[in-house]
């Protein structure tokens, strides 16, 4: 059994289903792809809104990243993790109240603005902090999940050249700019478009304001293959690219910020099968998780394009009969069982366990016949799962999430109980009218 498969297994065995893993390893070399690829004085943040983990934080601020965060929650996870504050960039829509009260603590923190409305606000506020402007791009994004000239986000048109006052009275202290135009981008050719976009725009900015831009934050958007028929992105051709706009502008931060890219490979979704169901005339079998702790997959539709999962102790039969819903009954296989691979393989679904049609997992995936107990691995689960989900429909607690760093393993949350949903609420007083 491959090494991965094995500290899975026994992530199962310590802490049940369901439950996220994170591969340490992993994570760790996607960093250093970036830092053999791109040239050296490219800067690198990591986006939190993939995953907010303060695990997954602790491990990327010892890679010697920074931190993208859009939200008072996301900066004090970023403060905690211990991410040096010229390194993190504060941006979102509108700075609430909180995420101010924080930055007054952060003066060398760059605060991402996202139009005249907010710079004026701002302003206000009288913060010392660095600004950059996001800028809409006014190009087309190849992006699959795009956010080009039709996104919501960012100065356009006129907006720019409108707060050259504002910005030459030095009552807002604004060094540069941000485009971002997607998420998931599967070629290098649409991210050298995008950069070549995010450039133009910035400079053509810079003029506007008459400012001699010292930090641009070009965006990212890397993706990476969630079918096993999609290849890896060329990071050579985008190097490239970066190496000529570093060369040009020899004195300016460049900036990338990265979600996907740097956490999905390194998460693993794990689920027990309960029991056996039909859909649509195909086998099926329902898990103890579901989709409501993957909003990855319903984004981009991954039940029918992401690899199917892993079986990782096919064959087995559990020795106690059906599952514990808390994992606490799960065996781990043994050498003796069948090989995976040696199994005939079924079209199958896998359900999750909530009470809407929608909850499917996989749909029609080739595996093994599966019994209560066996478990399945959900590869590319890092990023956008349960950090983005409606965690909490049916009253479900939170699964756990695990660390592995080879064969060392670490709990980063534990699994909440049932009754974990009634933390934090209040009883109304119900009387009746003549009370
Ligand atoms: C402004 C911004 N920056 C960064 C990201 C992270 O993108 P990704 O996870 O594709 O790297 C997103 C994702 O939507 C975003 O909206």
């Amino acid at each position: 059994m491959d090494e991965v498969n094995r500290h899975l297994l026994e992530i199962v065995r310590r802490y049940g289903t369901p439950t996220y893993a994170f591969d340490v390893r992993r994570l760790r070399a996607q960093v250093e792809k970036l830092r053999t690829h791109l040239p050296a004085a490219i800067e690198i943040l990591y986006s939190l809104k993939a995953n907010a983990s303060l695990g997954i934080c602790d491990v990327l601020r010892d890679c010697g990243i920074g931190a993208d965060v859009a939200s008072a929650g996301e900066l004090a996870t970023a403060i905690e993790a211990g991410f040096p504050s010229q390194r993190i960039f504060v941006a979102g829509p509108f700075k609430l109240p909180e995420t101010l009260a924080q930055l007054r603590d952060l003066p060398a923190a760059v605060i991402s603005v996202d139009s005249p409305s907010e710079l004026q606000m701002l302003a206000g506020h009288r913060l010392p902090n660095p600004i950059v402007l996001r800028l809409r791009p006014d190009f087309d994004s190849q992006a699959v999940v795009a956010a080009g000239h039709e996104s919501r986000f960012g100065f356009v048109g006129e907006d720019v050249a409108s707060c050259r006052k504002l910005v030459n009275s030095r009552a807002v202290n604004v060094i540069g700019f941000h485009v971002f135009s997607g998420s998931q981008y599967l070629n290098a050719e649409g991210i050298v478009a995008h950069l070549r976009g995010a450039l133009a725009i910035s400079l053509r900015a810079a003029d506007d304001l008459g400012i001699a831009p010292t930090l641009l934050n070009l965006g990212g958007g890397f993706g990476i293959p969630y079918a096993s028929t999609a290849g890896e992105l060329d990071l050579r051709i985008i190097g490239d690219e970066l190496a000529m706009i570093t060369e040009q502008m020899p004195t300016t931060r460049i900036v990338l910020e990265l979600g996907r890219y740097l956490v999905a490979q390194a998460g693993w979704y794990l689920t027990s099968v309960l029991g056996h169901q039909t859909f649509q005339g195909r086998a099926a079998v329902v898990v103890d998780g579901g989709t409501h702790q993957r909003a990855d997959m319903c984004g981009l539709c991954l039940r029918t394009k992401a690899s199917p999962p892993l079986t990782l102790n096919a064959g087995m039969v559990p020795s106690r009969g059906a599952m514990d819903v808390s994992g606490k009954a799960l065996v781990a296989g043994n050498s003796s069982e069948p090989a995976a691979s040696a199994l005939p393989l079924i079209p199958t679904d896998v359900l999750g366990c909530l009470s809407l049609p929608a909850d499917v997992l996989t749909e029609s995936s080739l595996l093994p016949r599966l019994e209560p107990g066996n478990v399945l691995a959900f590869a590319n689960a890092g990023a956008y799962g349960l950090w983005s989900s409606p965690a909490m429909f049916h009253g479900s607690p939170l699964p756990a999430e695990v660390a592995f760093d080879g064969s060392e393993i670490q709990l980063m949350r534990e699994r909440r109980s049932a009754r974990s949903i009634l933390d934090d609420q209040r009883h109304v007083n119900v009387r009746g009218h003549d009370a």
